[in-house]
């Protein structure tokens, strides 16, 4: 094991607007529980983002801090290797992001693809929430008042890094040394898992997403559903194997690849049902997911565990978060009633 302080320290988080499902799952919860042992690993709720596109309802925010750190310990975020902590509890993480907006013009922050695009899908127009239109400046704060140099996300969040880094460099160079860390992403080299229509992204919103907690059933049925070759109308035809969904989700949970390949193999060649394969990708969703539904129900039988560790987890990211704004106010020579000769 790696001495503490001598481990990379990763930063990630999620918007708790609902709960987890798979495609978190194989997206990034996964890689964060092997990443843990390595790494400093901080995780943030992030309520106040999840705010700058959900201001008319604060309640499903709160709710779903809750509901997202559950998800964390049931897939195996171990409180003791993971500080798992709440955004809108750590007030550097406001401050730092009110000095960064000075960092940045209101162009570049719609220069944004990923912004760009989630505008057009909220249907914003003109009326953009300035908190969302400079939430990947918030970001940049989330991830620099950790000193983090690993986040890993989604290939959407590749600007934010980007936009991140630009910010490091300007206030590095105004201070006249590195204070702030760059960051990498760590991006998944599956992609995003599709959604059971077969939508490049699976997600709670568009009706198409398989929660953590879903019961034996609602897992039988979702794979039913899933999005095959339409024109593999009987066993014996031939079939097509890209952009088959079953086959996409065999490709990211079968460990046995060589019995995937032979799958696939008789599929394109005729003589396979799509029944048989969606049996075998429902025998092995429902052994990777029966441990965490019996994780997260016993963890939300002990909300007081829970917020426990939430609160453990916020007061050592809130010594971390303002430590980083103090070095900040001191290297860029703010007013401080500590440093008045
Ligand atoms: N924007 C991320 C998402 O869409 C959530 C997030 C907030 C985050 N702060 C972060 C991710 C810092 C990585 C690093 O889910």
């Amino acid at each position: 094991m790696l001495v503490e302080n001598s481990r990379p320290i990763i930063l990630t988080g999620d918007r708790t607007t609902g709960s987890l499902h798979l495609g978190h799952y194989a997206g990034s919860l996964k890689n964060r529980v092997a990443l843990q042992h390595t790494h400093r690993q901080f995780v943030l709720l992030a309520d106040a983002q999840a705010l700058t596109d959900n201001i008319a309802d604060p309640e499903k925010v709160r709710r779903n801090v809750l509901e997202v750190a559950l998800d964390y310990l049931a897939v195996g975020i171990d409180p003791d290797e993971t500080t798992i902590c709440v955004q809108s509890a750590l007030p550097a993480l406001a401050e730092l992001t009110q000095l960064y907006l000075n960092f940045v013009s209101v162009s570049r922050l719609e220069r944004n693809p990923t912004i760009k695009d989630e505008i057009q899908l909220r249907g914003f127009g003109r009326d953009i929430p300035a908190g969302f239109l400079c939430y990947p400046v918030a970001q940049a704060a989330d991830i620099t008042a950790f000193k983090a140099t690993v986040v890993p996300v989604g290939q959407d969040q590749a600007p934010m890094i980007e936009q991140t880094n630009e910010i490091v460099r300007r206030i590095n160079r105004q201070i006249g040394r590195a204070l702030l860390p760059e960051a990498t992403a760590l991006i998944p080299a599956t992609g995003r898992l599709p959604g059971v229509d077969g939508k490049a992204k699976m997600s709670k919103s568009q009706g198409n997403a398989l929660p953590l907690s879903a019961a034996p059933d609602e897992i039988r049925a979702f794979v039913n559903r899933m999005y095959t070759d339409p024109n593999h109308l009987r066993a014996s035809d031939p079939g097509t194997v890209e952009g088959n969904v079953v086959f996409t989700y065999l490709d990211a949970f079968d460990p046995d690849r060589a019995a995937v390949d032979e799958l696939k193999e008789r599929y394109r060649r005729g003589g396979l049902g799509d029944m048989t394969v969606k049996r075998r990708l429902d025998d092995l969703l429902q052994e990777l997911l029966r441990p965490i539904r019996e994780r997260r129900a016993a963890f939300a039988d002990d909300p007081g565990y829970v917020l426990g560790v939430l609160r453990s987890g916020t007061a050592k990211a809130r010594a971390k978060t303002q430590s980083t704004f103090d070095e900040l106010r001191d290297g860029l020579g703010l007013f401080s009633f500590d440093k008045i000769a």
